[in-house]
């Protein structure tokens, strides 16, 4: 059965199920607007400080903006008081942000000793209240993205989805790992499907889903989407591939050549939007995922991280291949 349908979040109808996860460094405009391109039903941003918003930082603010180019994405904010999580969504709902999320999963230390991310899995009343506060300033969906739970002798999906519905939340992603785990292990689908069955909003599932069956396995648990995230790092196309490969037909395999033509348009696109330096800087960041399979990766790589400039990157990468 093909479990991919449109992917109803409140009021909000996004075209597919099949989610890009918030990816702090990662998940910026260019990207966004990429993983649309490959078949995403909704793209979600880099984590947000509500906090640093409220103190008008500059960076966050730019983090906030939406380009006309990027629906639907969902602008995901964080942060500690009700007050400035407030102030944060409304923000993002008057930059153009048709979903705004609010993280409840990051086990990030920093993060977590200024209350926010994971450990507010430990104080229910106040994460109710963070959601609450959001749900009032916003006509938009508010959604959670958290986890399954803070360590292996405990199980939260369950509660946390109940939680947020009753704060309000149109929907719940739920990060099938503990937060101990941060981002490694096999994703636990059982308690992802403990929380579908006791709740009415829809829950999305997300962890380790890297192909049509492993989304196909969250699907079957009633989830109403799936989130994919560092599996969409290297393959933007992969939201293409899963939806043919679900229809039955043969899934888009790109060639390591293919996939240096996409990484070199966005690196311009990076470029474009953030000026050459800080542009090849970010493209740098996810070289490992984009270059693994060309042919002599690891020196490809070793090369590349020391380029500055976006045709020397051309040049290289015009000799691979
Ligand atoms: C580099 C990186 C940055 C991340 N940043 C965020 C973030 O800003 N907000 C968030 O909710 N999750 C963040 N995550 C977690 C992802 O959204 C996702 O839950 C996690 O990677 C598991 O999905 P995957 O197995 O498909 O990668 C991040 C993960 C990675 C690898």
């Amino acid at each position: 059965m093909n479990l991919l349908r449109p992917l109803r979040i409140g009021a909000f109808t996004a075209p597919n199920n099949l989610l890009l996860a918030p990816m702090a460094g990662i998940t910026d405009t260019p990207f966004r607007i990429l993983c649309l391109k490959g078949g995403a039903g909704i793209v979600c941003a880099e984590m947000v400080s509500a906090h640093a918003l409220h103190y008008g930082n500059p960076k966050s603010g730019r983090m906030l903006q939406v380009n006309k180019k990027e629906h639907p994405v969902s602008m995901q904010i964080f942060g500690a008081d009700e007050e400035t999580i407030a102030q944060a969504a409304k923000s993002a709902q008057d930059q153009g942000a048709d979903i705004v999320d609010i993280n409840a999963g990051c086990p990030v230390k920093k993060i977590n000793k200024a209350g926010a991310g994971c450990v507010l899995m430990k104080d229910e009343a106040k994460l109710g209240r963070l959601i609450e506060a959001a749900v009032k300033s916003v006509s938009i969906p508010v959604t959670l993205k958290t986890r399954i739970a803070l360590n292996h002798r405990e199980r939260l999906a369950l509660r946390m989805a109940k939680l947020a519905e009753s704060a309000g939340a149109s929907a719940i992603t739920l990060h099938a790992r503990a937060a101990v785990d941060v981002h490694t292990g096999a994703p636990d689908i059982e308690a992802v499907a403990e929380a579908v069955q006791g709740v009415k909003i829809p829950v999305i599932g997300n962890g380790g889903i890297t192909n049509a069956q492993t989304a196909q396995q969250f699907l079957k648990t009633g989830c109403a989407g799936v989130m994919i995230g560092r599996a969409a790092v290297g393959n933007p196309f992969i939201f293409q591939s899963i939806q043919d490969e679900m229809a039955g037909l043969p899934p888009v395999v790109l060639t390591p050549q293919k996939r240096m033509e996409i990484y070199l348009a966005l690196i311009r696109e990076n470029v474009a939007y953030y000026g050459e330096k800080i542009g090849v800087n970010r493209s740098r960041k996810t070289a490992g995922y984009w270059i693994n399979n060309f042919p002599n990766a690891a020196e490809v790589r070793g090369q590349f991280v020391r380029l500055a400039k976006v045709s020397d990157i051309e040049k290289l990468f015009h000799t691979v291949f």
